[in-house]
């Protein structure tokens, strides 16, 4: 049942607060934020580390004597339905998604109660989108998925470059390929064995397996096919860039989320519009030779990771444990750079648009936690620019350029520009 927004004791619980990204969430908010501008509250399944995080934002943020704690289990749907009940939005960082998050999502769209998360597992996106879409439109609730790395900078880049083109050529651009230029900061054993988990789902779900052929696999029902291959699976010299590009990793989830971006918003970007995602490894032999070494480690590991025996003992003996990660000096230490281009043809010839997205922080878990905890802050207060009211959502389609502003204001560079014209 819904609780009226006015009668919602907590703005905003970060839960998983106890997490490697968790913390960088509670603490950034806590940074940003007064307690008197935020109700925020630590959520989790053990009273004890919890008390731990928040006597940590105490010692680092002067204001926040006494952050309250909600304690419950991510398994546990009646202690979760306490919860949303009391909350305006939550914000989660419990995953493997695919384990921990599906009772939370129910929970949410019973209780009409705001929701985002940083989940890249595409497998579980296709499920939430069929069990809860039509249910989070109909109690005007937003879950909001993949605010991190996966996937602010693909789909809000989109975003910019087609905003950009629309009101500069009165036409979208009919491509946008996505480069992942530059990127440092650790990796933490969650989100490996969140990737494990959509492995595991391919080996014995045949949705998941379809979800990973289809490049519209995320497009709302009776979509689900159109013009464009979807990823790029070998080294191949770019057109646009004239330099070699090899496979990237997260194409899987982002190029399938800006599709449903554009979908969810109605096509303003065209049904035959195409989205790729590659990393750009420059230009002659050399450029050749990084794109051929990427592309075969990441043919390599995804073999082994989609047998069951490598699968298990990769992630038994060979990643970090779920808890363990980069420390929070590694996180602040890193940066990236994600740069968009996009092609399309106007009345006098084709043009060009190329933004860029790129933060002084480890892009998975520094600028991760500014990421989500803005778009926490945007559905808060309703910073929003999108047609939707509710639904499963993409932070392009549900939030829009609110968060683009929030995200500079907080250091992150994100601009959008015509590099050159041509007539070719
Ligand atoms: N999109 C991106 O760019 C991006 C970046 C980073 C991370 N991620 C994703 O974010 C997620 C979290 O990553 P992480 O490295 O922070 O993982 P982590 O360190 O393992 O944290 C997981 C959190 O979930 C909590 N948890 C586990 N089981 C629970 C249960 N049954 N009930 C309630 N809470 C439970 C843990 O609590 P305890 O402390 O009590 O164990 C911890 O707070 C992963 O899915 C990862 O893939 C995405």
């Amino acid at each position: 049942m819904e609780t009226a927004d006015t009668d919602r004791t907590h703005d905003i619980v970060v839960w998983g607060a106890t997490g490697v990204v968790g913390r960088l969430v509670a603490d950034y908010l806590a940074g940003r934020y007064g307690p008197d501008e935020l109700a925020l509250v630590l959520g989790g399944r053990s009273a004890d580390r919890l008390g731990g995080v928040a006597d940590d934002l105490a010692r680092r943020h002067d204001d926040w004597e006494a952050v309250p704690l909600v304690v419950g289990d991510a398994t546990d749907g009646e202690s979760l339905r306490e919860m949303t009940r009391e909350t305006r939005v939550v914000c989660t960082t419990v995953g493997p998604y695919t384990t921990y998050g599906t009772p939370l999502v129910e929970a949410c769209v019973e209780t009409g109660t705001d929701y985002c998360d940083l989940t890249g597992e595409v497998t579980w996106m296709r499920k939430m989108i069929d069990r809860y879409h039509e249910a989070a439109v109909d109690a005007e609730t937003r879950i909001v998925h993949g605010c991190g790395f996966d996937s602010v900078p693909a789909d809000l880049g989109t975003l910019l470059v087609q905003s950009f083109a629309a009101e500069r050529f009165g036409v979208p651009c009919e491509t946008v390929r996505i480069y992942l230029e530059a990127g440092s900061g650790g990796v933490s054993g969650g989100t490996l064995a969140s990737f494990g988990e959509v492995f595991e789902a391919a080996s014995t779900d045949p949705l998941a397996r379809r979800t990973l052929r289809n490049p519209y696999s995320l497009a709302p029902r009776g979509e689900r096919s159109g013009t464009d291959p979807g990823e790029q699976r070998y080294p191949r010299r770019d057109t646009l860039r004239s330099a070699w590009t090899a496979p990237s990793p997260m194409a899987p989830v982002n190029e399938r989320v800006v599709r449903r971006s554009n979908a969810l918003l109605g096509y303003p970007w065209g049904r035959e519009f195409r989205c790729t995602e590659v990393v750009p490894t420059g230009h002659g032999l050399t450029g050749a030779v990084g794109a051929g070494a990427i592309a075969g480690g990441l043919g390599l590991f995804k073999t082994a990771m989609s047998v069951g025996p490598a699968r298990s003992f990769l992630r038994r003996y060979v990643f970090p444990k779920p808890g363990e990660g980069p420390t929070r000096s590694e996180t602040e230490r890193g940066s990236f750079t994600v740069r968009l281009l996009g092609r399309g043809i106007a009345g006098d010839g084709s043009f060009t648009v190329e933004a860029e997205v790129s933060a002084g922080l480890g892009p998975g878990y520094g600028a991760t936690a500014r990421m989500i905890g803005e778009a926490a802050v945007c559905l808060l207060r309703d910073d929003v620019d999108s047609p939707l009211d509710g639904g499963v959502v993409t932070p392009a389609s549900g939030i829009g350029l609110p968060l683009v502003e929030r995200l500079r204001e907080t250091g992150f560079t994100m601009t959008v520009d015509e590099p050159a014209r041509s007539n070719d």
